[in-house]
């Protein structure tokens, strides 16, 4: 059976995640929340002390990660050797070590396999950085999700206030500089546009509104 695949790829805070889990939903297809695999495999590095960008000893412990992803009513669950992590990964500090492992070729070509054998036995919206460019060059639609820096840091910095999370939009706005230079600059698999994607600016949308805008570029016969 073929299944079809949505790629969706952008720098960190585009609404990416928001996005395509309500488009996995709408279609009644899995989200795979690519994001959450490198973040899985900085838990474990911080956990064991090392640091996510000593390259020789991440590749060292890779084979000591076992990681699974397992779906309830449409949301990814992620365990890292059968613990579940899917909430402990959320913090700042593995936000920028994910992005510190992603660097590291070893540890792209552990979560690529896992991705695409995801690909291969569901319909996906997958969500990433090298999504269309790399994991799945013949998913059926490809979308590149921007919005404005400020815009960006100002939506993560709303959600951890409603959270009750004290944080200071500076701060936030430069973490997020960085995790998009270390994103775009690495030399293995880099952030960009893949050449058949459509890009789409979520600056000043409602998220609704891009949701049924990427709704509109599904191929008809689908
Ligand atoms: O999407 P999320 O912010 O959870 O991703 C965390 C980090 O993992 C990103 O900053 C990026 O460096 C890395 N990543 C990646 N390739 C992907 C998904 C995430 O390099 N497909």
């Amino acid at each position: 059976m073929k299944y079809f695949s949505i790629a969706i790829d952008g720098p960190a805070g585009a609404g990416k995640s928001t996005i395509a889990k309500m488009i996995a939903k709408k279609l009644n297809i899995i989200y795979v929340d690519t994001g959450a695999m490198y973040r899985t495999v900085a838990l474990y590095c911080i956990k064991h002390g090392i640091q996510c960008t000593d390259k020789d000893n991440v590749e060292k412990i890779l084979n000591q990660i076992e990681i699974k992803i397992l779906y309830k009513d449409h949301t990814q669950r992620i365990f890292l050797n059968d613990e579940d992590v899917s909430d402990i990964i959320r913090t700042q500090e593995i936000s920028q070590g994910a992005s510190d492992v992603a660097t590291i070729q070893a540890v792209r070509v552990k979560m690529v396999e896992l991705q695409r054998n995801l690909a291969k036995s569901a319909s996906v919206v997958m969500d990433g950085r090298d999504i269309g460019t790399y994991v799945l060059p013949n998913a059926d639609l490809k979308i590149f999700l921007t919005a404005s820096v400020e815009e960006r840091a100002s939506r993560r910095y709303k959600e951890l206030t409603q959270k009750g999370i004290e944080c200071s939009l500076s701060k936030i706005k430069e973490e997020i500089e960085a995790r998009d230079k270390n994103d775009t600059c690495r030399e293995c698999s880099p952030l960009r546009k893949a050449e058949d994607a459509v890009e789409v600016d979520t600056t000043g949308k409602t998220i609704q509104e891009v949701v049924d805008q990427i709704i509109s570029l599904i191929p008809k016969q689908y």
